[in-house]
């Protein structure tokens, strides 16, 4: 037996982006199922970067789910470049007029699934077999099994919030489909301590041993990485092991006040750039990591996402309350001109910050020289931090 769903929007991934895309179409009375291939507690463990946007940060308000934000989150008014040890301060505020605030990415997915649970809004967890299919129909369907059950949803559109490892984006015919992709050579290794942050401000550190960032939680927890071999184990790296290649990269000064102790997560990621184009096919949208992914030099994923998903719910929302569709017909084209701006950026700031292995003297007296003008040109400073603080929505 095949039990059979209807609802306007069928959303599909229970990350950041599908929950936000919940949570603006619920309050405008628009009927969603969300959908996704792991649980609550799986999603809610996933910890990643913690530099919200204004605009973010506007958006998680007018959704109705930023006062833990507003209360637990920490305004950053600047934060540093450094190299070989010697600190730059970008200074946000007086270069953009704009700050940003830190607060990771775990809180706000943990928001919004309580703010979804308030509704009693209908979720699908632990399901396989996710298909999308009748993309070009104005009736398009979602299949899949939970618990060994087959089911259907029938809906108007379909969002592909999955992130990148998704079946949305595959359902997108491979001749309509391009993508664009860079592997970076290394990963980074991060850590999350019960301790003071080395800093108030973030630092983004490029040594001659690889990157470095000092980065938090809170005042009283801090998320550290260092750049390292992508195929290491975790295991090579003890906390000492950390520690120490850690010190030395933030250099001498910023080490002295540098407070460690025993890591309670530890774990390394890979950096790709990828954008897939275009993010509408028929009645399917793609959103957040589904359609792109950005090295986490400059924490961007979750920003861009959650750009992604203010356009995409005015669009449904001018499209039922409107009747009109301009902003659904455009959004692929607007995101991807936004997304490719913030993919420069995110490239950029990674080309500049860490030591790549086939990079020759040429290229390391490059990026010396690009950190030298950064720190004598207030024009420099502020391109990074006009992006850094986040570019405008469209
Ligand atoms: N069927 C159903 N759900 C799926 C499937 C599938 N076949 N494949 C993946 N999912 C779910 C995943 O389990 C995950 O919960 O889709 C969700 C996608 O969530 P994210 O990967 O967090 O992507 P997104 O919501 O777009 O968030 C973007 O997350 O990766 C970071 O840096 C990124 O901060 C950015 C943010
Ligand atoms: C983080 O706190 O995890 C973080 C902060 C800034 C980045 C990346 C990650 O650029």
């Amino acid at each position: 037996m095949t039990h059979k769903h209807k609802t306007q929007v069928c959303i599909i991934g229970s990350g950041p982006s599908g929950l936000l895309l919940a949570q603006f179409l619920a309050q405008a009375g628009i009927d969603t199922i969300v959908l996704d291939r792991r649980d609550r507690a799986y999603i809610e463990g996933r910890i990643r970067a913690g530099v919200l946007e204004q605009g973010t940060v506007a958006a998680l308000e007018d959704a109705g789910v930023a006062d833990r934000l507003y209360a637990e989150g920490l305004r950053h008014d600047g934060f540093d470049l450094a190299f070989d040890g010697t600190r730059h301060r970008i200074d946000l505020v007086g270069l953009t007029g704009k700050s940003v605030m830190v607060y990771g990415q775990t809180e706000v997915t943990r928001d919004l699934f309580s703010a979804r649970e308030k509704q009693g809004q209908t979720f699908f967890f632990n399901v396989e077999n996710v298909v999308p299919t009748d993309l070009k129909s104005d009736k398009p369907i979602v299949r899949f099994r939970q618990n060994g059950e087959d089911h259907t949803i029938s809906c108007d559109y379909i969002a592909g919030c999955d992130g990148f490892r998704g079946v949305s984006r595959a359902a997108i015919p491979s001749d309509v489909l391009k993508t664009f992709e860079r592997i970076y050579p290394f990963g980074w290794l991060g850590i999350l301590v019960e301790k003071p942050p080395v800093s108030d401000e973030l630092i983004y550190a490029n040594h001659a041993r690889g990157f470095a960032l000092a980065s938090m939680r809170s005042k009283t927890r801090s998320r550290y990485y260092i750049q390292c071999d992508v195929a290491d184990d975790v295991a090579l790296w003890s906390d000492d092991r950390f520690w120490e290649e850690f010190a030395a990269r933030l250099g001498p000064d910023t080490a002295a006040s540098l407070q460690t102790g025993t890591s309670f997560e530890k774990s390394i990621a890979p950096l790709r750039s990828f954008v897939a184009e275009p993010m509408r096919y028929g009645n399917l949208f793609l959103a957040g990591d589904a359609a792109h992914i950005v090295p986490p030099t400059g924490a961007k994923g979750l920003n861009l996402a959650v750009a992604d998903i203010r356009m995409l719910s005015r669009a449904l929302i001018t499209h039922y309350n409107a009747s009109n569709d301009i902003y659904l017909d455009t959004y692929s084209e607007t995101m991807l001109k936004r997304v490719w701006k913030v993919e420069r950026f995110s490239w950029q700031l990674s080309t500049l910050m860490h030591q790549f292995p086939e990079n020759s003297p040429f290229e390391k007296r490059m990026q010396r020289a690009e950190f030298d003008y950064i720190t004598s040109s207030e024009a420099a400073s502020k391109v990074i931090a006009e992006n850094y603080v986040g570019l405008p929505l469209e």
